[in-house]
């Protein structure tokens, strides 16, 4: 197996490796999971495999999740597919890690390109470990202990007719996860907004919040400022999708964002997701 690192902070090319092989092969799968802990982000070419090799890779990993919104492989439930046809939809391209309105997050994903734009559609990943690593000390003091909350109704859901999206937020209640996460596996500390963060759940407290004009300006202003640090291009690796074209995520650590550039051209992923723990 051979590895290239693509950038200074995130992200490797990894070749001579077949994913169908290492869904069969519990030491290969391991070299791969520790590269996957280190560079955040595998990408693999050629990966001419089947869809029963896709998903038993990424069930090494654990159990697979289905989307509420998009639909799975009926013959391989856990596939999620991302089709995009000539119509124009719009609740991608958003920096935003998998599941964040899960009480328990999407862990990781394996995603293989089944057809592409000729040019356009690539992929961005964020290192979220970096982006806190390098947050001002006060802002660190800030949000240490804050909890924000998060919800699909507001991702999702903002594109649909009101009934289904009220009924999207019915079935998928707002959920409460900490703004500064621990990873499981590695206790490094990364922070947890997204395009899915509605609001601070704790931000309101005598310290913070003099009188009541304080709370709104001093709430949204520093979510602002914590969900602009994806967009940051140093903490950032992007993509170039060919068919047969793999990515695996730590989704625990990144964040990502699908370039929305390529309309009216097709674009077809298949998505595996793997279940995640509760965030802490
Ligand atoms: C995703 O948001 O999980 C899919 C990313 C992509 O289609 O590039």
């Amino acid at each position: 197996m051979r590895v290239e690192q693509l950038t200074c902070c995130i992200g490797a090319e990894i070749s001579g490796v077949n994913l169908g092989d290492a869904a069969r092969d519990a030491d290969l799968f391991a070299e791969i999971k520790a590269l996957l802990l280190k560079h955040r982000v595998l990408f693999l070419r050629d990966q001419d495999i089947t869809r029963a090799e896709h998903v038993a890779f990424a069930r090494r990993f654990g159990e697979l999740e289905d989307h509420p919104v998009a639909g799975s492989d009926p013959d391989h439930p856990g596939l999620v597919q991302i089709y995009r046809n000539d119509k124009r939809e719009n609740y991608e391209n958003n920096y935003h890690t998998d599941g964040m309105w899960r009480l328990t997050p999407t862990m990781g994903c394996v995603l293989r390109c089944i057809e592409c734009p000729p040019v356009g559609g690539d992929t961005i990943w964020v290192n979220m470990v970096e982006a806190y690593k390098n947050l001002p000390e006060d802002v660190k003091k800030r949000i240490d202990g804050l909890r924000a909350k998060s919800s699909i109704e507001h991702g999702f859901g903002a594109v649909m007719p009101e009934e289904k999206r009220l009924a999207l937020g019915r079935e998928n209640p707002m959920v409460e996860h900490p703004v500064v996460r621990t990873h499981p596996e590695t206790g490094e500390k990364a922070l947890y907004v997204c395009s899915f963060t509605t609001h601070f759940a704790n931000y309101h407290t005598p310290e913070n919040v003099r009188f009541g004009l304080d709370k709104t300006p001093g709430a949204s202003q520093l979510l602002n400022y914590l969900l602009s640090q994806a967009s940051i291009p140093e903490y950032q690796v992007r993509f170039r999708w060919k068919p047969n074209s793999v990515a695996i995520w730590d989704n625990r650590s990144t964040q990502h964002y699908a370039v929305m550039d390529y309309w009216p051209a097709p674009r077809k992923m298949e998505r595996a997701a793997i279940i995640g723990d509760k965030p802490y």
